[in-house]
């Protein structure tokens, strides 16, 4: 069944790209970590749009669940007994919208440590560094949380946001 579009999909592999090379481009010259940096900026603001103008399930209200059916996943998640979704699942939709925080914040403090007013100035540049690492980590749990899912459902879910197909319901599950 096909379940992620194309745009979601091409969003998703550049985003990992210019987060990358960002990241590997933190010393040296400024400029291209700039051009990354500010890349990462619009492909998060155009996911965000998306989420709510794409299809089905590229859009937040497929997916975002609220704390009380989050738990509960998880919940269910330690019990062994979590639904399959065709979408995304309660914790990796709040990965999603962490990560696209964590990308908006690194971004906006490495433009704060560009202008002429913060320039130089220590706290911003920490920050921006700290920011960073919390998007590292952010990525690792994701990157840990595909795998898991991935095993769990006995499904390749990187294979799926290649391809977008993924294998249709067999019995009726969420979402
Ligand atoms: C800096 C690196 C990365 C960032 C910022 C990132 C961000 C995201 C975001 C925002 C989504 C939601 C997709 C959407 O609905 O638009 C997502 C989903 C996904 N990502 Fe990543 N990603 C990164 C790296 C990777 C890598 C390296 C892989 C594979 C090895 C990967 C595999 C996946 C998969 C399989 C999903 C779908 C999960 C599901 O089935 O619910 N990601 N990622
Ligand atoms: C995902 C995006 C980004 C990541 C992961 C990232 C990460 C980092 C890291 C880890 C550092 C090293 C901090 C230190 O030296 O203590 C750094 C430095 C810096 N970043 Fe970013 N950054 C990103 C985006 C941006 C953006 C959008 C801008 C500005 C428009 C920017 C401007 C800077 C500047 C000016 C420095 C200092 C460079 C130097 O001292 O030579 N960054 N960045």
């Amino acid at each position: 069944m096909r379940v992620w579009d194309p745009l979601l999909r091409f969003i998703h592999w550049s985003l990992a790209l210019f987060v990358t090379l960002s990241w590997f481009t933190q010393t040296g010259g400024r400029f291209w970590h700039e051009v990354f940096g500010y890349a990462t900026l619009a492909l998060a603001a155009l996911r965000v749009v998306w989420g709510f103008t794409g299809p089905r399930y590229a859009r937040f209200t497929q997916f975002v669940r609220g704390p009380r059916q989050t738990l509960a996943y998880a919940g269910a998640v330690l019990r062994r007994t979590e639904p399959r979704h065709l979408g995304h699942n309660p914790l990796g939709a709040w990965m999603i919208l962490a990560l696209l925080a964590a990308i908006a914040l690194v971004d906006a403090s490495g433009w704060l440590y560009t202008t002429d007013r913060y320039w130089g100035v220590e706290w911003v540049e920490d920050l921006h560094d700290a920011l960073a690492y919390v998007l590292l980590a952010l990525v690792a749990l994701h990157l840990a949380g595909v795998a898991f899912t991935s095993w769990r459902q006995r499904e390749n879910l990187v294979a799926a946001m290649i391809h977008g197909r993924k294998r249709p319901p067999s019995a009726p599950e969420a979402g």
